[in-house]
């Protein structure tokens, strides 16, 4: 079957592969993604680690390890692999040289990420921590979908679908899309409508958002709603499965309101919100081909800035 994108499967970048939550001290979980499995696991003590699934000694799958520790434990022989995925303990004195491959991992914002690099480049940059005081705890969602990081990313510069599919009457720019390295950012500001019983018909609240959108799978949207004194974060996170196939954990936390309920009525609203918008892409992004020379008109998006920027994240990118 002819590949669905012209560009390859797995940019280059950090993607989610779990959440925090998921992996309690001492657990051990195998996820599958970048067409491969990965199995991550959490330290006695609370760190966070990635590496590949099979034991280099008889392939026993290191999904079915337990940590002892700070060291992973192969559940078929017994031999210990530390964090670095060096093998530090097999039957006795004489520890044999070999070692598991490991994956850089970091733990932000409630959600474990891997750097993926499909020539085993470093990274060079980055997520940012978001700092919670004062803001609930995020609240997260998973969704799966046929589709790409670059194409659902594409969405927070594609202007021109903002009203046309999402629930906003108006939308402007307040500050053009910046890309800076692997950070694209922009500002925008809607009026998003609300359907009110008959006959008041409907009711529209205006809304600025800055998103931030680093590498291809993940982007950070701070928002407000001034009328109603709501201010929300979401996070929307795209990760590749395999070819032409993706995860999306979307997340909302909201600033902390003097009122418990109804801080937990707006995030409520908020999450969502930000559901029924994703809700109403996917489907998009499911049926769409990607137009490699779009034609575009007075009113659409940097498009092509976004995916000059986009370019960065492939193999093919100088190293
Ligand atoms: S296969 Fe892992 S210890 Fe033997
Ligand atoms: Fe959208």
């Amino acid at each position: 079957m002819a590949k669905r994108f012209p560009f390859s499967d797995f940019p280059s970048g950090w993607y989610v592969v779990g959440l925090s939550e998921e992996l309690p001290p001492k657990g051990v979980l195998t996820r599958r993604y970048f067409d491969r499995e990965i199995v991550l696991y959490r330290t006695e003590s609370g760190e966070l680690r990635a590496t590949d699934p099979f034991c280099p000694h008889l392939g026993g799958h290191l999904g079915q390890a337990r940590v002892e520790g700070d060291v992973l434990r192969c559940g078929f022989h017994g031999w210990k692999f530390d964090g670095a995925g060096k093998c530090v303990r097999a039957y006795g004195q004489n520890v044999p040289k070999t070692g598991v491959a490991t994956w850089r991992a970091v733990e932000r914002n409630q959600t474990l990420l891997v750097w993926f690099d499909a020539r085993g480049r470093e990274p060079t940059w980055e997520v940012p921590v978001i700092d919670p005081t004062g803001w609930t705890p995020f609240r997260f969602r998973k969704l799966a979908f046929n589709s790409h990081p670059q194409e659902t990313s594409e969405n927070s510069v594609d202007f021109g679908h903002f009203t046309e599919v999402h629930s906003f009457s108006k939308a402007w720019v307040v500050e053009e899309a910046v890309a800076e390295g692997p950070l694209l950012k922009a500002t925008y500001g809607i009026t998003k409508s609300f359907d009110l019983p008959k006959p008041l018909g409907q009711l529209g609240v205006d809304v600025t958002f800055h998103v931030q959108v680093h590498g291809l799978g993940y982007s950070y949207v701070q928002g407000e709603v001034p009328s109603l004194r709501i201010q929300y974060r979401h996070l929307i996170l795209s990760t590749p499965v395999h070819d032409g196939r993706v995860h999306m954990r979307l997340a909302t936390s909201v600033k902390k309101l003097p009122n418990p309920i109804l801080t937990e009525m707006a995030h409520r609203m908020a999450f969502k919100g930000l559901c029924d918008e994703v809700e109403s892409d996917m489907p998009i992004w499911e049926a769409k081909r990607y137009v490699e020379r779009p034609v575009l008109a007075k009113g659409d998006g940097p498009i092509h800035k976004y995916r000059k920027w986009a370019k960065q994240f492939y193999p093919e990118a100088a190293a």
